[in-house]
């Protein structure tokens, strides 16, 4: 079941929104590792220290630098390069930034992932799209009921109902549009993803990291807040199954799946940042920060089963070896590594695991 057809990304030409972020770099580099043809459009990466730049994903793709609100350079970006598959990555997501900018959130989230639909709608090779939202896109009722993908859509702050308005409009421009033009449409839903190269601000890891580097101790909000997290490679691992079986031509597939971790891997932010601080060694350490901030989503478990029988996706990594393999990166960058080969190297490691569980 691994790969679904041989070779299927050997010369296949993709285009994939928010390359310069965090999952967009890996992908980038996953893809084009595997023959893809990559056009990335995003706009420039936030932060100086980013994962575009020390990995050098731009040499692996054709880097445009673009908005998706602006309707005519992303149809020209697209139509001309005639892709056949559409990863859209790109996005606002960080929650707490979302209280600062509602309405940016919801017009580069909602409208945005509308203006790449319509992209589509007129760029007659696409065959296959994969629209990633979040775990986060559920009404969370904060019960332990693990959330199946036909549960309602929700989201108390801006971000997570901007993701459930980004999985209404995929499915309107699905049925409306694109599913008659045989146009295979799905949307992807994961959690907490961690792994070296993001700096993001107001995320735990990155920020960990960016203590641990300054030696000095990380503040931490809610330690005693559980959430699920996962390696990057794992729901990575499941967008291109995804868009492999959407590929085949098969309708069923054109659906929306989540990609959540296993049940050990649900832990206290507490659990990780003493894992962390341990396996950084030197000193490394972390303190209280008595300000909880905004309001913060209880703990939302994702139901994986789709994902599991559908697409035979299942998560290879436990925690402890995500959290190993992403200080081994960010200590690998530290000592000034070549740091594609770097998250090639794990990317390698990674399709030759079994999975864990
Ligand atoms: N990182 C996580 O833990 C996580 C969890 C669940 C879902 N997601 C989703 O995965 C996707 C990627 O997240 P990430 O963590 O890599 O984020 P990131 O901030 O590292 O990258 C975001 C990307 O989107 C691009 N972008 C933002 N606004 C844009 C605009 N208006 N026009 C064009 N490009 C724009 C940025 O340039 C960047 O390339 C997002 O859709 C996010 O909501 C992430």
């Amino acid at each position: 079941m691994e790969d679904v057809v041989a070779n299927a990304w050997q010369g296949r030409r993709v285009f994939l929104t928010g390359h310069t972020g965090f999952k967009g770099g890996w992908l980038a580099l996953w893809l084009a590792n595997k023959g893809a043809v990559v056009r990335g459009y995003a706009l420039d990466p936030y932060t100086k220290d980013n994962l575009f730049t020390e990995a050098r994903v731009g040499s692996v793709l054709e880097d445009i630098r673009g908005d998706i609100r602006d309707a005519a350079k992303l149809d020209a970006a697209m139509r001309e390069f005639a892709p056949e598959v559409v990863f859209h990555l790109a996005a606002q997501p960080l929650v707490r930034y979302s209280y600062e900018d509602p309405i940016g959130t919801y017009e580069t989230n909602v409208i945005g992932t509308a203006r790449v639909l319509d992209a589509v709608r007129r760029t007659p090779t696409v065959r296959a799209v994969v629209s990633v939202t979040t775990d986060k896109c559920y009404e969370n009722k904060e019960t332990l009921r693990p959330y199946r993908e036909d549960d309602p859509l929700g989201g108390y702050d801006p971000y997570s109902s901007s993701k459930a308005c980004a999985e209404m409009v995929t499915a309107a421009y699905r049925q409306s549009f694109l599913a008659q033009r045989g146009v295979a449409v799905a949307t992807a839903r994961a959690g907490n993803v961690i792994g070296g190269g993001d700096w993001s601000t107001d995320r735990l890891i990155p920020d960990l990291v960016r203590g641990f580097l300054a030696r000095e101790p990380v503040k931490i909000r809610r330690p005693q807040a559980i959430r699920p997290w996962q390696h990057v490679l794992e729901p990575l691992h499941g967008y291109i199954l995804l868009a492999e079986r959407l590929l085949t031509g098969d309708a069923r597939y054109a659906t929306a799946f989540n990609f959540g971790p296993g049940e050990a891997d649900a832990q206290p932010v507490e659990w990780i940042a003493e894992r962390m601080a341990e396996f950084w060694g030197g000193g490394a350490a972390w303190v209280l920060d008595a300000d909880p901030g905004v309001h913060e989503a209880g703990y939302l478990k994702l139901d994986a089963g789709r994902a599991r029988a559908e697409l035979a996706w299942q998560p290879r990594l436990d925690l402890e070896t995500a959290l190993r393999w992403l200080v081994d990166w960010y200590k690998a960058w530290q000592s000034g590594a070549e740091m594609q080969s770097c998250t090639l190297g794990q990317i390698a490691m990674y399709e030759r695991q079994q999975a864990l569980r």
